[in-house]
């Protein structure tokens, strides 16, 4: 999951699509490198709403997410929307699985040095 953020167009500049070029070059980026989900926290619904995004709850975001509230005074009473975009088209990766370790196997343990 990658995340949408600090979006913001110029007050003199807003209307003019720019706002919409710039989420359609993350979507089309998030393509790129085979991210399936991105979100946002944001108070635009109807503008991400345009593109596909969906109010999720937001405890369902990764935790990480919440590293960068720590320092914020709305911290305990965040009134952002939490939206997702899953794109589809791009392929689910499944995370390499370590190879299981035999049963009987010993660790060899280094003895230690007598100086
Ligand atoms: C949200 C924001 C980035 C949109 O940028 P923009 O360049 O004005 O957007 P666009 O011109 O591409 O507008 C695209 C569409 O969204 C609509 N739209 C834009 N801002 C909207 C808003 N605040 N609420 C509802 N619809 C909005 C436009 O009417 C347009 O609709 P259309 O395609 O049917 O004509 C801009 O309003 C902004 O900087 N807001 C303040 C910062 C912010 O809230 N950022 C989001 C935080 S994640």
């Amino acid at each position: 999951m990658a995340e949408v953020r600090s979006l913001a167009v110029d007050h003199e500049q807003r209307g003019k699509g720019i706002g919409s070029q710039l989420v359609r070059w993350c979507i089309d980026d998030a393509r790129r490198l085979g991210i399936r989900k991105l979100m946002s926290l944001t108070y635009e619904e109807r503008f991400f709403s345009k593109f596909g995004f969906v109010v999720v709850n937001k405890d369902t975001l990764p935790l990480k997410v919440w590293s960068d509230c720590v320092r914020c005074p709305k911290n305990l009473a965040c009134d952002e929307i939490a939206m997702v975009l899953e794109l589809t088209d791009v392929p689910i990766i499944q995370a390499p699985q370590a190879i299981p370790t035999p049963r009987g196997v010993s660790i060899p343990v280094l003895p230690e040095d007598d100086d």
